[in-house]
């Protein structure tokens, strides 16, 4: 497949890594500020080109990789998974369109993944998980059977969900925390046992 990699910061060169190597081709990279010139060897440029199959948004930021996920599928473009050949996704895994899987990822039986979602480096997703769209799994992050994770979550790096619980949309998971009770939406929480982090 020709892949339009929309972004050109630090994940945009993990994505064009598990595009590279899961055979597929990196037709362009678009830094919609034309603040950067060039990424791993290819050119930065503003120009969308016609002869692609689709594009990924690689952007970390949820709420920003969904508007510029909306905006390239309202221009008429296609939008595809991006696999790297290392991650092991089981067969009945439904992965959404523009869900970038990076390397040593496992996704178990019976989950389902939505749109534009980062499955980032080795995370572990096990069965009967439900990942909603725009929703970012950091590196490292442990989620046992039967865990949802709503739209535009971010459960950040080394964290880790016990079964059947739930984080819900928009809501932050602190960098190691454990989640033992839902998560509220909107909630950002953090240590362990998660709990809600309230601003000082
Ligand atoms: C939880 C988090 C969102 C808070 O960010 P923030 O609002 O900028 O918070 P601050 O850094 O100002 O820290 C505020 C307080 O929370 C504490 N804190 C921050 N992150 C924490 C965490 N993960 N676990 C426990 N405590 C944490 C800080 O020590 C600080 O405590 P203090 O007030 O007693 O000094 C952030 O620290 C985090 O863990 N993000 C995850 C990032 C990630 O994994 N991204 C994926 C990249 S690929």
């Amino acid at each position: 497949m020709r892949v339009i990699v929309i972004g050109a910061g630090g994940h945009a060169k993990v994505v064009i890594d598990a595009i590279e190597r899961s055979g597929d081709e990196v037709v362009a990279v678009i830094d919609e500020t034309a603040r950067t010139k060039s990424l791993l060897g290819y050119e930065v440029s503003t120009r969308v080109p016609s002869d692609a199959d689709g594009f990924v948004i690689a952007i970390g930021d949820n709420a920003m990789r969904m508007a510029r996920f909306e905006h390239y599928l309202a221009t008429g473009l296609r939008a595809v998974p991006v696999v790297h050949p290392s991650a092991i996704v089981a067969d009945d895994v439904h992965l959404g369109d523009g869900t970038v899987v990076f390397a040593g990822v496992i996704v178990n039986r019976g989950t389902t993944v939505g749109e534009n979602v980062i499955l980032n480096t080795g995370c572990r997703i096990d069965h009967d998980c439900r990942i909603g769209d725009h929703a970012h799994i950091a590196p490292g992050v442990s989620l046992s059977g039967g865990v949802a994770v709503s739209e535009g979550a971010l459960v950040g790096v080394g964290a880790c969900a016990i079964p059947g619980t739930s984080i819900g949309s928009w809501a932050t998971v602190g960098a190691g925390a454990a989640v033992v009770d839902p998560v509220p939406d909107g909630v950002t929480a953090v240590g362990a046992p998660a709990r809600e982090r309230h601003a000082t």
